[in-house]
């Protein structure tokens, strides 16, 4: 079983130093310390508008720039442009659906799941409007990661996109996106890739995934309220402008960006750097940048299996509730994020009875209603879910078990 350095986290979040347990992270991270270093150095040395050619401004500019290029470490881009930067990864990807279908016309396909949280669904369906296409890939019934002869059966030379999760937030299964890359590559269309329920978890490579389009939300991933859009540099410049009307094509990132982003949450990005290198190095590894991202996650994806693995063994030995997702803990299979339905009682009854003990966990859809009205739960308040990070503990996994057993 892996062992933390329990010290350094508390050092590293103070949240946690209080009386709730946060079991609820796929809803959104703690912070860590770094980050908010990072916030209040911009705000006190750089608070000024970008683009000026006096010190201050161009100082600015440089710091906005260094969140840009963490944001490109933590995906693995090969270029800072690549990062779209953006409030929350629902409007990134709806801006991202407005740039591509610019040149999208009647007739043309889109493949949406019934799996994705809805904000990789509904940019895409939205575009039926102007006569696209949508098909659905369906996860079958009983499992937990789709069927990539499914998904080639809905290929066609009139596939534009694929927008599909990296990781359910619901099932926390890991789905093989390299594979469905080549795939969809195979016939000329792009693929869009919601990480925001694997990035938290482990390292995101955009390159080893072969992926065009990867985005996720800095806030679950112990990061600001604050989200980013990979593009591969040849699909981004071919995207549209959505940016004012004399910005061309050629303005890559920021014809993506409309408004800009902010600056302080974009610089503070690279608090989340910061702490993955400490973390690195509070586990006896001295790395810094990609290597440092790497190993963190490394460590991490050891510690979040023993996690995994004390939740799921105690939730298999109960004949009364149903694990919606993967039974294993394999931490290449899955993600921390377990979801049950406990058979007759209602999901928000048994939330609420947990709710006193400190015990933050939550009950819901999560907005991936599909997967959810898909599973046919006789449960109108969806499932449970408990979603731990590398800052859980083993206790606290058995302080949920024994609030749980007695709610
Ligand atoms: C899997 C998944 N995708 C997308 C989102 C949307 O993220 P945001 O709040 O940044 O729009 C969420 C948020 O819960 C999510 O869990």
């Amino acid at each position: 079983m892996s062992q933390l350095n329990l010290d350094f986290l508390r050092r590293s979040f103070p949240a946690l130093g209080g009386s709730q347990v946060f079991l609820d992270n796929a809803g959104g991270s703690q912070v860590a310390r770094q980050v908010a270093d990072r916030l209040t150095e911009y705000l006190f040395t750089a608070n000024v508008q970008l683009g000026a050619s006096y010190p201050a401004s161009v100082k600015a500019g440089e710091m906005v720039h260094a969140g840009r290029s963490a944001l490109a470490t933590l995906f693995n881009a090969s270029r800072p442009e690549e990062v779209v930067m953006g409030a929350t990864t629902t409007q990134l990807l709806g801006q991202l659906a407005q740039a591509l279908s610019q040149d999208w016309g009647p007739g043309d396909e889109v493949i949406v799941t019934n799996f994705d949280h809805e904000a990789n669904i509904g940019p895409w369906t939205k575009l039926a409007g102007k006569g696209i296409v949508i098909r659905e890939w369906k996860m079958r019934p009983g499992e937990h990661v789709p069927n990539l002869d499914d998904l080639a059966a809905l290929l066609s030379d009139k596939t534009k996109l694929l927008a599909v999760t990296h990781a359910s937030n619901i099932y926390g299964t890991i789905n093989p996106v390299r594979e469905m890359a080549d795939l969809v590559h195979k016939a000329g269309a792009l693929i869009c890739v919601d990480g925001v329920a694997f990035a938290p978890h482990r390292a995101i490579d955009v390159q080893a995934l072969d992926c065009d389009f990867y985005a996720f939300s800095v806030y679950k991933t112990y990061g600001p309220h604050f989200a980013a859009l990979y593009g591969r540099y040849d699909a981004l410049l071919a995207a549209g402008n959505i940016n004012h009307r004399f910005f061309t094509r050629a303005k890559v990132p920021q014809k993506m960006e409309p408004g800009n982003a902010s600056y302080e949450l974009a610089y503070s990005c690279l608090g989340v750097i910061d702490y993955l290198e400490a973390f690195a190095q509070a586990h006896g590894i001295n790395s810094e940048g990609r290597a440092a991202v790497e190993a963190a996650f490394g460590l991490i994806a050891d510690h979040e299996e023993a996690l995994s693995g004390r939740l799921l063994s105690y939730l298999r030995g109960r004949p009364d509730l149903t694990i919606v997702g993967a039974e294993v803990a394999d931490k290449a299979r899955r993600v921390p994020t377990i979801s049950f339905a406990i058979h007759g009682r209602s999901s928000r009854e048994v939330v609420e009875a947990v709710d006193p003990t400190g015990l933050g966990i939550r009950y819901g859809d999560f907005y991936s209603r599909g997967l959810v009205d898909d599973l046919g739960l006789d449960n109108p308040d969806g499932v449970i879910r408990v979603s731990a990070v590398h800052y859980n503990t083993i206790d606290e996994i058995d302080r949920l078990i024994a609030a749980l057993e007695a709610a």
